[in-house]
């Protein structure tokens, strides 16, 4: 079995190069970074205020995680109801963002993934993936590119579904997320010693895939 570990900040290009790399590999996709909004999101349909860490421990019993692996990539189940889409907007990323601070979560959403891992050949990505959920990955990268070219990567995927939204601001939202990721006390993100660091910026999706499947023959 294979397992491949790819971190990095928001809007690197890791759910790409990731889901890329599990097609042309023949193994499954795994999108962490789903299962943190998935919390973020419940706190936010439950009325949660997730910046109290004692209201979100005491919801996580309630909270019932599935993810399934498709063509495409990933649907993820929160209590049985597919939010694949409904994770996917900034609200959600900065309560996800939040939770992801609190150990509790990230103990149990960590154990799920190592479950995972521990059944099939996989790609996996998030911020923590090569220097906590697979320390003994087969082939750790770490994905990197400016916080401006990151912002504008979204900017364009919010265009084209037809969503309005200032680039500033989310040049902003990035920093902000990325400066809670890489300074929280459990896990921040942080290359792990021994991944290679692939800066996206210049690069396309294609050449990045071949760069990295090389590093693994
Ligand atoms: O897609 P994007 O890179 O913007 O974010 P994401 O991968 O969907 O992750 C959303 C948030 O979950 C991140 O900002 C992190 O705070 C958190 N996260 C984490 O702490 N650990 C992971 N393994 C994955 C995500
Ligand atoms: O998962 P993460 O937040 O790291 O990034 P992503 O969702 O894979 O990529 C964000 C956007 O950047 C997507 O629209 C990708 O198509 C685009 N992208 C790109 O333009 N060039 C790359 N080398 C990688 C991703």
């Amino acid at each position: 079995m294979i397992s491949i570990a790819i971190d990095g900040p928001a809007g690197a290009g890791k759910s790409t190069i990731a889901k890329e790399l599990a097609k042309r590999l023949g193994c499954i996709y795994v999108d962490t970074g789903a299962m943190y909004r998935a919390v973020g999101l419940y706190c936010l349909r439950q009325n949660i205020d997730y910046n109290e860490e004692t209201e979100v421990n005491a919801a996580l019993p309630h909270i019932k995680l599935d993810i399934e692996a498709i063509k495409e990539g990933q649907k993820i189940y929160l209590n049985g109801q597919d939010v694949s889409t409904a994770i996917r907007t900034s609200e959600v990323a900065a309560a996800a963002s939040k939770v992801a601070t609190y150990g509790e979560v990230r103990k149990t959403l960590v154990s799920q993934q190592r479950q995972m891992k521990e059944e099939k050949s996989l790609v996996m990505d998030g911020r923590d993936i090569g220097t906590v959920v697979m320390p003994d990955a087969t082939l750790k990268i770490f994905l990197t590119a400016s916080s401006e070219e990151r912002a504008k990567r979204r900017y364009l995927e919010y265009k084209q579904k037809g969503m309005v939204v200032d680039l500033q601001t989310l040049i902003q939202e990035i920093e902000e997320r990325d400066y809670q990721d890489s300074h929280r006390s459990i896990s921040p993100l942080k290359k792990a010693e021994d991944a290679k660091e692939v800066d996206t910026t210049f690069k396309t999706v294609d050449e990045i895939v071949t760069h990295i499947l090389h590093l693994l023959a």
